[in-house]
C-alpha cells in the first residue's frame, strides 16, 4: 500500500512561524527545522504536522530538535508513509539521532517469578478493555484487590465481558469507577500500591489524513494519563507502576504515526517520572500485539497465522504482575515480543516488523525473512548449522540474521555480522 501526500503547494511563509513559547518553524532554501522545547506541549502535534507536510512540499530535508519533548517515532511514521521524506531528530546533549547508531547487543534475562508477598491494592486503568480484563483475572486469582478505572461504564460491556468481570468479583474485592483517566481520577476504595497504566486507544489513520487536532488528542493520551494519576492523591502511596506502551513507538507501520507517538510521549513521561520519584518504580513494557485480545485481537490472530510472534495473553499477564513486583529488579523500559526461549527449544526470532517472530525450524525461518525482506536483493546472512538459535531482524533494507544464545531476548539491532 503507498500513500501519496495530499496536495500541499508551498506557501510563502514569514522566515519564523511562532506556535507557543518553546515550539517553532524555521523554513530556509535549504530545509525545514522544527524546534519543540523540553516537554510536548498542546499545539506541537500541528507544528510537527505543518514542519512534516511542509518539507514534502518543498522537497526538502526535515530536522527536528528538542530538548526531550519527542517526536521523532511521528518522523518515523511519516518516512514509512512518504519514504522520499529526508528528516532527522536531533536532540542536543544526548547524541540522539534519528538514524539511530547501532546499540550495543547486550543480554537480559527476565527474573523468575518470586512466591509470596502481601497481596496489594492494584489500580488498573483501562482496566474493562481486554488486556486490562485478563490482568484483573490473573491478579485476582493471587488475592490481590482491584481497582477498575475505565471510561466504557462496566453496564455497557459485551456479555463475555461481564461474566469475566463477574468471575473475577467472586474471587476477591473490585471496584469499577467509570472515570476519564486523563481527566480525573476518582478517590480510591482501599489503599493503592501498584498502578498498571493500560487505558488507551488506537486509531489507525495515514498521516496525510490526520488533521493536527486529530494528532494532538491522541499524541498525549496516554503519557497525559500516567501523569493524572500517578499526581492524584488517590494513588498517593504507589510503590510500583507498569505502563503499557508499544513496540509501534519505536518502529512504526503505516498508519501508526498518532499512536506510535502517543506511546512514545508515554514512555518519555515514564522517565520525568522516574526522575522526580525514585521511590517509585515506573516500567514501561513495550508490547506487540497480543493474541486474541483487547485491541489488536484481529489483526494478532492474522499475524499469528503468518508466523509473527504475538503475545499470548497468559505469558503477557503473568510478565506483567512480574514487572509489577517492586521487590524485582527489572530494566526501566522493556519490548516484549513473546515468550523467552528455553535451552531446549531451538527459537529463531524476527524482531523489527511488529515486534517479534519466533520460528522453531529453519524453514520457518526462511519463509518470515521471505515475507519481512523489503527488496529481494536485500542481503541476508544465512544461519550456520551450528546456530541452535537463530534470530534475525529487518531494518531498513537489510535482513540481518544471527545465532545466539538462548537466554538472549532483545529486539534492538545486534552489531552488524557478516
Ligand atoms: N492489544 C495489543 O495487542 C496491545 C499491544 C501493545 C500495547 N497495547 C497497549 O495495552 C493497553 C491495553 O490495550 P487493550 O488491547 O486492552 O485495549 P482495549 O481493549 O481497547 O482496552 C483499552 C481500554 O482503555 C480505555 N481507555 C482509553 N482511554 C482511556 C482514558 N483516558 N481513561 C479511561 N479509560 C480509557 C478504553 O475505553 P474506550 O473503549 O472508551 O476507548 C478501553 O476500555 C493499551 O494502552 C494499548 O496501547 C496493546
Amino acid at each position: 500500500m503507498t500513500f501519496v501526500p495530499r496536495p500541499c503547494p508551498p506557501q510563502r511563509r514569514s522566515p519564523l512561524t511562532t506556535s507557543n513559547s518553546d515550539s517553532r518553524i524555521h523554513w530556509s532554501d535549504g530545509g525545514v527545522l522544527v524546534e519543540l522545547g523540553g516537554r510536548w506541549r498542546a499545539g506541537d502535534a500541528g507544528v510537527l504536522l505543518d514542519g512534516i507536510r511542509g518539507a514534502l512540499a518543498r522537497d526538502v530535508p526535515l530536522t527536528l530538535v528538542h530538548r526531550g519533548a519527542g517526536g521523532g517515532s511521528l518522523l518515523r511514521a511519516a518516512s514509512v508513509e512518504w519514504p522520499r521524506l529526508r528528516c532527522q531528530e536531533l536532540v542536543p546533549g544526548r547524541h540522539a539521532s534519528f538514524r539511530p547508531r547501532q546499540p550495543r547487543w547486550t543480554h537480559h534475562r527476565l527474573p523468575a517469578p518470586r512466591p509470596g508477598g502481601e497481596p496489594a491494592g492494584v489500580a488498573i486503568s483501562g482496566g474493562l478493555g481486554g488486556i486490562g480484563l485478563e490482568l484483573a483475572a490473573h491478579l485476582a486469582a493471587a488475592g490481590h484487590r482491584l481497582w477498575l478505572l475505565d471510561r466504557r461504564p462496566a453496564a455497557g460491556l459485551p456479555a463475555a465481558a461481564r461474566r469475566r468481570l463477574a468471575a473475577v468479583a467472586a474471587r476477591t474485592q473490585v471496584i469499577v469507577d467509570q472515570a476519564d483517566v486523563t481527566a480525573a481520577v476518582p478517590p480510591a476504595p482501599f489503599p493503592i500500591t501498584r498502578l498498571v497504566h493500560a487505558a488507551g486507544e488506537l486509531d489507525l489513520a495515514p498521516l496525510s489524513e490526520v488533521t493536527g487536532d486529530d494528532l494532538e488528542r491522541l499524541a498525549g493520551g496516554k503519557a497525559g494519563g500516567l501523569r493524572s494519576l500517578v499526581d492524584a492523591p488517590a494513588l498517593a502511596g504507589l510503590r510500583s507502576v507498569v505502563a503499557f506502551g508499544s513496540t509501534e513507538s519505536r518502529r512504526p507501520h503505516r498508519m501508526f504515526g498518532g499512536y506510535a507517538l502517543a506511546n512514545e510521549l508515554l514512555r518519555r513521561e515514564a522517565a520525568r517520572l522516574r526522575e522526580e520519584r525514585p521511590g517509585m518504580r515506573v516500567v514501561v513494557a513495550e508490547w506487540s500485539l497480543w493474541s486474541s485480545i483487547g485491541m489488536g485481537a484481529f489483526a494478532a490472530a492474522m499475524a499469528g497465522r503468518a508466523g509473527f510472534a504475538i503475545v499470548p495473553p497468559a505469558w503477557g499477564v503473568q510478565i506483567t504482575d512480574l514487572l509489577l513486583d517492586e521487590r524485582r529488579t527489572v530494566p526501566d523500559e522493556i519490548v516484549l515480543g513473546g515468550p523467552q526461549p528455553t535451552p531446549d527449544r531451538p527459537l529463531a526470532a524476527i524482531t523489527g516488523v511488529g515486534g517479534s517472530s519466533l520460528a522453531m525450524d529453519d524453514a520457518s525461518v526462511r519463509r518470515l525473512v521471505e515475507l519481512c525482506r523489503p527488496s529481494r536483493a536485500a542481503p541476508h546472512r544465512p544461519v550456520g548449522p551450528d546456530d541452535r538459535v537463530v534470530r534475525a531482524q529487518v531494518a531498513d533494507h537489510t535482513v540481518y540474521t544471527w545465532g545466539s544464545g538462548c537466554r538472549d531476548w532483545n529486539t534492538r539491532t545486534p552489531r552488524r555480522q557478516g
